[in-house]
């Protein structure tokens, strides 16, 4: 059975001669600390194409936040190099979406101030970009809210906030990093179909870090599994469903059996650790 899922999931990257969107060329990290080296990623090597949704799947304390820092310029890489868009990351982009695990509001700003920040931050102000705000409130149903305090929110709305703040200046690249660890089950799935509603209609290249793998299968289009410390990318698996992605998915037997799969490889990459 893996072995045909295998076969029919885990193709190669599409052939093209476009240069790849993105490479991420035998990366590796180490931190100096005081009680010695860790290296958080021994070897990352694998490229995006454009639009593609590309979820990274591993086990707690294996490199994930690591990984997705370095691709967005927030920590050098040890060794190794990532381009984007024909460019080497050397530092944080404006043309890049970042959203945490934690929805970081500004407690004083309205949800509509929340979402404009980038803007206000980058141009000064806001104005061109009311409209933009406006449709991506809408989207995840919170236009209603926009006068609101982040404290005023459920952690679920405050998370969707986050993520209009992530699209609002149209970025080339999106950057998640357990964007819904925080929230309940329920929410969870709702903010799963809100990300996958915005997915159809803007069609970005995303980086997806998570440990859920339904959510990772639900979402992507391409899931890659890390192994646990000395991490490696050991598996890079093509997620065969056409979008727009249904929760319904969800219940299907080949929905289960790719989960069933990924759940076995990152056994093994526990038990190689
Ligand atoms: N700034 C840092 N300095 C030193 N060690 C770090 C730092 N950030 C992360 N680490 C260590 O690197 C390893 C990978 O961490 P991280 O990338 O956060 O993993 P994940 O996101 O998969 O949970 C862990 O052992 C963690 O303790
Ligand atoms: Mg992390």
């Amino acid at each position: 059975m893996d072995a045909a899922i295998s076969t029919a999931v885990s193709g190669a990257a599409p052939v093209t001669d476009a240069p790849p969107y993105m490479s991420v060329q035998r990366v590796q990290k180490i931190y100096e600390t005081a009680g010695g080296a860790v290296e958080a990623v021994s070897l990352a090597d694998f490229t995006v194409t454009s639009g593609e949704f590309v979820a990274v799947l591993g086990p707690s304390g294996c490199g994930k936040s690591t990984l997705m820092m370095m691709i967005g310029g927030l920590e050098p890489t040890s060794a190794g190099r990532i381009r984007v868009d024909g460019a080497e990351i050397t530092g944080p982009r404006a043309d890049f979406g970042y959203i945490f695990q934690d929805a970081t509001l500004l407690p004083w700003k309205s949800v509509l101030d929340n979402v404009l920040f980038p803007i206000k931050l980058e141009h000064g102000r806001t104005r061109d970009h009311l409209e933009r705000a406006r449709e991506l409130l809408e989207l995840v149903g919170l236009w209603d809210f926009r006068d609101k305090r982040p404290r005023q929110l459920s952690g679920g709305m405050r998370q969707r906030v986050a993520i209009c703040r992530g699209l609002i200046n149209d970025p080339k690249l999106l950057l998640m990093d357990e964007p819904f660890s925080a929230l309940d089950a329920i929410s969870r799935d709702d903010m799963n179909a809100a990300l996958a509603d915005l997915w159809d209609r803007y069609h970005k290249t995303a980086i997806f870090i998570t440990h859920s793998i339904r959510e990772a299968v639900y979402l992507a289009d391409r899931v890659l599994v890390m192994s646990r410390r000395p991490s490696v990318i050991s598996h890079d698996v093509r997620i065969p469903f056409q979008r727009p992605r249904r929760m319904a998915m969800q219940e299907t037997a080949e929905f289960n059996e790719i989960c069933g799969f990924l759940r076995r490889k990152i056994e093994e990459g526990y038990q190689r650790a």
